[in-house]
C-alpha cells in the first residue's frame, strides 16, 4: 500500500491543469499572452474563501519587496503569484505534487513573475532548504494532509529568520465529530490529519513560535458559501467552476460536504499570524 505522502499527492495530482486554464481563459476572452494573477484567481487559490482569504491574510503578513516569502504546500502557486504581484516581494512555493509544481512554474511564467516567483517539488516534513533561508512563511490549507505536524512545524522554525512571521489559513478539527467525506483535501480519512485549534497553537508554540494574531473565520466561509448558493439560484452546488477544473468532477459534492462540515461544527477554519521567537 502506497505511503501517506504517495497517497496525498496521488489525491491532487491531475494531467493538463495549466492546459486546462489556458483553454477556459481563451473561452473567457482573455489573451493568454498577457495574463496577471487577478486573470486566475478563480482557478488558483485553491483554499476556503479563496482569494478573499488570501487577499486578507497578505494584509497580515505585509509583506515588503525585500522579503523573500516559502509558501509551504503552493499548490499550482496562485497565492505566491498573487503576493509577488501586488506586495513585489520574492516568493518560493513548496510542494509535494509534481503536478501542481509544473502548472505552478507554467502559469508564473505566463504571468512574467519568473523573476520573483520560483517553485520547489519537496515534502514540508524534510524541506530542501538551509536553516533561516526565508523572512516570512505562508501556507493556506495544506497541512490537513500532514500526519507528523510536530516535524511540520519544527521544519517550519528551521527555515524561518528568527523574528520572520508566519502567516497561515488551516481547517482545523471542529467539536462535533470528524468532517463529512469526501472534503477537498481528502476523499476518505487516510490522509486527513485534523488538529482542534487549541491543539495546533500549542504545537506551534512547542516548535518556537509566539502567537500574534489568531482568527477563527468560520463564520465568514459559511456565509460565503451561502452567499455562492443563493447567487447560483439556491443550487445546492458551492459555485466555484474554476476550482472544479483543477480538483476534478468530484468537486462539488466535496465542496458542499466543506460547507455542511462547518456548518455542523465538524470543522473550522483558522488564520494566524505567528512570530519565530
Ligand atoms: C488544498 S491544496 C492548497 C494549495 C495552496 N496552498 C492554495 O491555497 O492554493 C493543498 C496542497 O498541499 C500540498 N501538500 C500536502 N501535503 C504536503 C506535504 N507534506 N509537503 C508539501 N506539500 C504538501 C498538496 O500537494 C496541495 O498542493
Amino acid at each position: 500500500m502506497a505511503n501517506a505522502t504517495d497517497q496525498v499527492a496521488a489525491h491532487y495530482a491531475r494531467s493538463d491543469i495549466a492546459e486546462t486554464i489556458l483553454q477556459a481563459m481563451r473561452a473567457a476572452g482573455k489573451d493568454i499572452e498577457r495574463l496577471t494573477p487577478d486573470d486566475l484567481a478563480e482557478f488558483d487559490h485553491f483554499h476556503g474563501r479563496r482569494l478573499e482569504a488570501t487577499e486578507e491574510l497578505a494584509r497580515l503578513l505585509a509583506p515588503q519587496a525585500e522579503t523573500h516569502v516559502l509558501d509551504v504546500g503552493c499548490g499550482i502557486g496562485g497565492p505566491a503569484r498573487y503576493l509577488a504581484y501586488h506586495y513585489r516581494c520574492r516568493v518560493t512555493g513548496l510542494d509535494l505534487t509534481p503536478e501542481f509544481i509544473a502548472a505552478a512554474e507554467f502559469l508564473t511564467a505566463r504571468t512574467g513573475l519568473t523573476d520573483r516567483v520560483s517553485f520547489r517539488q519537496g515534502n514540508a516534513t524534510a524541506m530542501p532548504f538551509a536553516d533561516a533561508s526565508f523572512d516570512a512563511l505562508w501556507t493556506q490549507n495544506a497541512v490537513m494532509n500532514i500526519a507528523d505536524r510536530p516535524r511540520l512545524y519544527a521544519e517550519m522554525a528551521r527555515v524561518l529568520k528568527p523574528g520572520g512571521r508566519l502567516a497561515m489559513q488551516d481547517v482545523a478539527q471542529g467539536p462535533a465529530g470528524p468532517p463529512l467525506f469526501p472534503v477537498p483535501w481528502a476523499r476518505d480519512p487516510s490522509i486527513s490529519f485534523l488538529h482542534t485549534p487549541q491543539e495546533t497553537r500549542a504545537m506551534l508554540e512547542a516548535a518556537g513560535f509566539r502567537v500574534l494574531v489568531w482568527l477563527d473565520n468560520s463564520a465568514a466561509a459559511i456565509a460565503q458559501a451561502a452567499a455562492e448558493r443563493a447567487k447560483a439560484g439556491g443550487a445546492p452546488v458551492a459555485s466555484s467552476p474554476g476550482l472544479q477544473l483543477i480538483a476534478g468532477e468530484d468537486f462539488p459534492e466535496r465542496a458542499r460536504n466543506t460547507a455542511r462540515s462547518l456548518r455542523e461544527g465538524r470543522t473550522l477554519l483558522i488564520n494566524g499570524l505567528l512570530e519565530r521567537v
